[in-house]
């Protein structure tokens, strides 16, 4: 498959609307939108007009985020919440000290029971939380099965969905999402979905994040354009189900969840503009910029979507791929380099191997390097790339690493160090790197 093959089609355009962060409006019924005014004193069709906001009411025009929907009944209209345990899905990131070490963890079991999306779901790791408005929540999810009757929001943060294997349909309440592998999506805070499986089995990472909203990064002298191009984000069409029945919706607020039956379909938006609003992202479609001289630049080069904090330049939130590239910088060793960062990394891979590790870091796998914890290739990694042939180029393909990077230290989840898929033999995939110094020689 070419990049061009992918790009987007008249099939999509039928589905999705184009650009990152667009005043969007669309409409499933026609003449649903109101004209001239956002709530009228009837709204077309019958509906009810409301509003959703992402941001303080007087945030910076460039940061403000809302959307008006115009829907068959309003989202007050439910039964109350009550407490529901959550099982493996939390925001309990202090239950035991993080340590210095290097981390790692295999993939997460595909359940041999029938799980959903929000059952599936297994907290690994985070910092900060709701409360504090900062800070993300890392989770791995598997499921084998759709969500039936049940519907979800998450009032704590926004969810970015990082699918490693089968393909999810995000039914939301402002439009449909269909997400493969090597895509991303985002679905803002507060937003109601439900999680379809269009394969058998749906595995992957979902990144919870508590502060500002996830943007697209400052380009600088890189110019205009590049990296993730903001065309190729796309933004559902206005979509509804009119459908009642006994179903429940599950709310995430301040790091619990809650449960309250509702008598309808809540994904019941007819029509809506604005630009708070769900989006996926091909991550093949990234332009990737790297070194044509000597050396490689900071992995932020790599940045797909970052979510600022209030030091600028210092982020609550990178979200970085690592992906397919041609290596062609001499006398330079071509692998990320050795080292220790002030930032925590938490890393997944999604598809084919990582070029630092020879192996142990497979696809579903996570590792986590925290603030200053010594990491960077193996030993079979550095003595090939040391003995390689660095006047030719090198074309890395088939791979999909990517990174959630964050300013505070990755606190791991008690399950997640008592888990079996945690590598307890991790550091000696560094235990091999000899010395060479010698100094009578240069
Ligand atoms: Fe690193």
């Amino acid at each position: 498959m070419t990049k061009l093959d992918i790009l987007p089609d008249a099939s999509l355009r039928d589905r999705y609307q184009s650009g990152f962060g667009n005043e969007f409006a669309t409409e499933a019924l026609p003449g649903a939108l109101p004209g001239g005014r956002n709530s009228p004193q009837r709204a077309p069709y019958g509906l009810y007009a409301e509003q959703i906001s992402g941001t303080a009411f007087t945030a910076p025009r460039h940061a403000n985020r809302r959307s008006w929907l115009y829907r068959i009944r309003p989202a007050a209209l439910h039964r109350p919440f009550e407490v529901l345990d959550g099982g493996a899905f939390h925001d309990r990131f202090d239950e035991v000290p993080p340590s210095p070490n290097q981390l790692r963890w295999d993939p997460q079991p595909i359940p041999t029971t029938p799980t959903d999306f929000i059952q599936g779901l297994s907290s690994i790791a985070g910092n900060g939380g709701a409360a504090a408005q900062q800070g993300i929540g890392i989770h791995r999810y598997a499921a084998n099965r759709s969500m039936v009757d049940r519907y979800f929001y998450s009032a704590d943060g926004e969810l970015l969905f990082v699918p490693q294997l089968g393909s999810l349909r995000l039914a939301t309440e402002l439009g449909v999402l269909d997400v493969q592998p090597q895509e991303i999506a985002v679905i803002p805070r507060g937003i109601r979905f439900r999680v379809e499986l269009l394969d058998d089995a749906a595995r992957g990472y979902l990144c919870e994040n508590f502060g500002a909203a996830l943007r697209l990064p400052d380009l600088g002298p890189i110019g205009s354009n590049g990296l993730a191009n903001p065309r190729d984000f796309l933004t559902p069409v206005a979509a509804f189900e009119d459908r009642e029945g006994d179903f429940e919706l599950i709310a995430k607020f301040q790091g619990g969840l809650w449960r309250a039956a509702i008598g309808h379909s809540p994904l019941d938006v007819v029509a809506w503009h604005g630009n708070h609003a769900p989006y996926k992202y091909d991550l093949r479609l990234f332009n990737t910029i790297g070194s044509i001289s000597y050396d490689h630049p900071d992995p932020s080069i790599f940045t797909v979507l970052t979510s600022p904090s209030d030091t600028p330049g210092t982020a609550n939130l990178d979200f970085v791929i690592f992906p397919p590239r041609w290596l062609v910088a001499e006398d330079t060793f071509r692998p990320p380099w050795f080292h220790r960062n002030i930032a925590s990394e938490f890393m997944g891979l999604v598809h084919g191997a990582y070029d630092a590790k020879a192996g142990g870091f497979v696809p579903g796998g996570a590792s986590l390097h925290n603030c200053m914890s010594g990491h960077g290739p193996d030993a079979a990694s550095f003595d090939k790339a040391t003995h390689a042939d660095v006047t030719q180029p090198d074309h890395i393909v088939d791979t999909m690493a990517f990174m959630f990077e964050t300013r505070a230290v990755i606190r791991p989840t008690r399950q997640a160090l008592m888990s079996p898929q945690l590598q307890r033999d991790y550091a000696d995939c560094w235990q091999g790197l000899k010395k060479h110094f010698n100094p009578g020689a240069r």
